[in-house]
């Protein structure tokens, strides 16, 4: 069995009109982690899920996936998706929606109730679960789309755009079943362009744009660059500090400073001169690049991708 549920090569697609969303994509995603596909607007992430969950045909190139050829019909029984923009029937309660889905992915109906039952608890909708979708705030249809996404009890579950719309709360308690899933064993692929939803949870990250991939790797890989210390501290710096600091090359921001070195001694003058102005420095810490960082410094603002 081979370690990677999808293995891609050259995978392109030119859709009717000429418009070439993905240009020769080339991906391989390991068994049991969330991977990441980040990218701006336009950048080909959802034709990218849809041509793996045979929604449209791909123009060319191959792939597997759970080692068998992309649109392999009973593989798909093992694939959970919950499309971007999804919109269920607003007539049916949460319940029914995931009910159908069993439905559609061939569940066998002595299955569906209990299957049903445990999803809805896993998504904590069991207490709506008779209630119409269209009195469902957007947290909750979001619930129940990941809850239809897993009745097949799928390996590999793709998520485009999941957390669209879903306040701290919800997007905290999706982070979290999301590291569920993946402690059950298996696979989920997120679409994402909100990057700071992914950085807590990802094992792995595609940075894609202009339907290429621009970045692949472990996130502690693709961040190997340390950007510099920071430090932290309380009070109002003053205007002649501030400037000086500015003057320097540093970062002011609210209540901490950034310094583009990595190298300790040269943040001592710097608190030297926060501490002389009688305010208290509470943090020091070496910052690695964040994931924003990266993806701005790979993708820009620039439709040419830089090169790697
Ligand atoms: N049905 C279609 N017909 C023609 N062009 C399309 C179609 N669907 C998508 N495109 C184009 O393909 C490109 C990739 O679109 P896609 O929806 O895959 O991007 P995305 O990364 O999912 O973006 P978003 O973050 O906005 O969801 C875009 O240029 C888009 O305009
Ligand atoms: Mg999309």
């Amino acid at each position: 069995m081979s370690d990677y549920v999808l293995e891609l090569s050259g995978i392109r697609k030119i859709y009717r009109g000429g418009i070439e969303a993905l240009k020769g994509i080339d991906l391989r995603v390991p068994r049991g982690c969330v991977y990441g596909l980040l990218g701006p607007n336009g950048a080909g992430k959802s034709t990218m899920v849809k041509i793996l969950t045979t929604l449209i045909r791909r123009s060319g190139g191959n792939g597997t996936m759970l080692g068998k050829p992309i649109g392999d019909r009973k593989t798909l029984q093992q694939v959970g998706l919950l499309p971007e923009h999804t919109q269920f029937p607003p007539y049916l309660t949460g319940r029914q929606v995931i009910e159908f889905a069993a439905g559609l992915q061939n569940v066998p109906s002595a299955l569906t109730k209990e299957r049903a039952d445990m999803l809805l608890k896993k998504v904590s909708m069991t207490e709506s679960q008779h209630r119409k979708i269209k009195t469902y705030s957007k947290g909750m249809k979001q619930r129940i789309g990941v809850a239809q996404a897993l009745v097949s009890n799928p390996k590999i579950i793709f998520l485009d755009e999941p957390t669209d719309g879903v306040d701290p709360a919800g997007r905290r308690e999706f982070r979290s079943l999301v590291r569920e899933l993946r402690d059950e064993g298996r696979t989920i692929f997120i679409n994402t362009h909100i990057l700071s939803e992914l950085e807590p949870i990802v094992d792995r990250v595609a940075i894609m744009t202009n339907g290429q991939i621009l970045g692949e790797g472990k996130l502690d890989e693709l961040r190997t660059e340390k950007t510099g210390y920071v430090i932290g501290f309380e009070g109002q710096l003053s205007a002649e500090s501030r400037s000086n600091f500015l003057d320097g090359g540093l970062e002011v921001e609210g209540g901490s400073v950034r310094l583009p070195s990595t190298n300790a001694l040269d943040a001592q003058p710097v608190i030297d001169r926060i501490r002389k102005e009688g305010l208290v420095v509470t943090d020091l810490s070496l910052k690695s690049q964040s994931l924003e960082d990266l993806f701005i410094g790979l993708v820009g603002g620039t439709s040419s991708p830089p090169p790697l």
